[in-house]
Parts: C-alpha cells; sequence; structure tokens
C-alpha cells in the first residue's frame, strides 16, 4: 500500500507530482482519481482544513453570462458548499477567470465563500485541458498566509499531473 510521507510546509513538490502519475497509473476514471488525488495533498501538506474539487456542470440557471456552475466533488475535510456560480467567490472567480487565485486573507477577500469558519487562506487551482476548463481544485488553511508562490509552483505541477492522467468526457467542460 502507498505511504504518504508526513505533512509538512515544505513538501518536496517534484517527489509529490511523481507520487501523482505513479499512485494515478493505469487509471483514468475522474471520481476515482479526483478522490487519490484529494487524499494525497490533504496528508502531504501540513495545516490544511480542506481540499477537494469543484467540477463543472451545467448552469442551476440558465440565461446567464455563464453556462456552467461549480459542483462540489471528491474532497477531504468538512461538509462544504455544494454548487457555486462562475464568478462567485474565490473558486467561481478562478474558473471565470481560468487562472490560479491565491488568497493569503479569506477575510480580505470580496465574495469569499466561507463553508468552513476555520478557513483564513486559500488557493484555488483551475482545471484545464486541451484548451477546455473542467473545474477547480481548492485548498484552504487555518493559518494566514499559509501559502507562498513556491506552494502555487507546486500544486500546479501536481494538478498538471493529475489533468494528464484523466479522462474528463464524462463531464462537459466550459
Ligand atoms: N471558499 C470557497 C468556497 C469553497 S470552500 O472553501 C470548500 C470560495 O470562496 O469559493
Amino acid at each position: 500500500m502507498f505511504e504518504t510521507a508526513a505533512a509538512t510546509d515544505r513538501p518536496d513538490y517534484s517527489l509529490l507530482t511523481q507520487q501523482v502519475s505513479s499512485i494515478l497509473t493505469g487509471e483514468t476514471a475522474l471520481m476515482t482519481n479526483a478522490a487519490q488525488f484529494s487524499a494525497l495533498v490533504y496528508h502531504s501538506l501540513s495545516d490544511l482544513n480542506w481540499a477537494g474539487f469543484y467540477l463543472c456542470t451545467p448552469a442551476a440557471k440558465a440565461g446567464g453570462e455563464f453556462s456552467h456552475d461549480l459542483l462540489l466533488g471528491p474532497f477531504q475535510g468538512k461538509v462544504a458548499c455544494v454548487r457555486i456560480p462562475f464568478g462567485r467567490g474565490v473558486c467561481g472567480t478562478t474558473a471565470s477567470q481560468r487562472s490560479t487565485i491565491l488568497v493569503p486573507d479569506v477575510h480580505a477577500f470580496p465574495g469569499h465563500i466561507a463553508c468552513d469558519s476555520a478557513s483564513n487562506s486559500e488557493i484555488v487551482i483551475p482545471l484545464i485541458k486541451d484548451g477546455k476548463l473542467y473545474g477547480v481544485f481548492d485548498i484552504d488553511s487555518p493559518k494566514l498566509n499559509r501559502f507562498t508562490a513556491e506552494d502555487q509552483q507546486g500544486l500546479e505541477a501536481m494538478v498538471a499531473a493529475f489533468m494528464q492522467a484523466t479522462n474528463f468526457s464524462q463531464i462537459s467542460g466550459a
């Protein structure tokens, strides 16, 4: 069985990225790979209270600016908000702008959606493959300023390995 190293605030991201590829080898199923990926991240980085996916789904309100919402996917942590429209909160803003958002203090982010009142900082990375956006990967910490530019770079590399290993044909990308 695969053993994750102890959680740390300075993880070896190149090793973690290799571990993503090796853990997901031979399996392309979205929910399976997303569940494994959230567990690996949650147990490899210290001071996290949530790590998980929001995946694109057709918008509940048709005719708006965006044709998709984000729907809760596999995660580790407490029960969370189920559906987030594009453009709302850190996750929806990441989806609409299609680039990572690093939030040192969530209380200073206009429109931040507080699923868990313990969260103080957050990083959200978009899931993009072949030009299509399939959702976001969201990580929350109870610590202010938890995530650095180095974390962003490392986590983006891990997400890229996850994207490469995973088949997204069962959901409609935006
Ligand atoms: N804080 C996020 C909502 C998702 S939870 O943190 C799990 C946001 O503002 O989009």
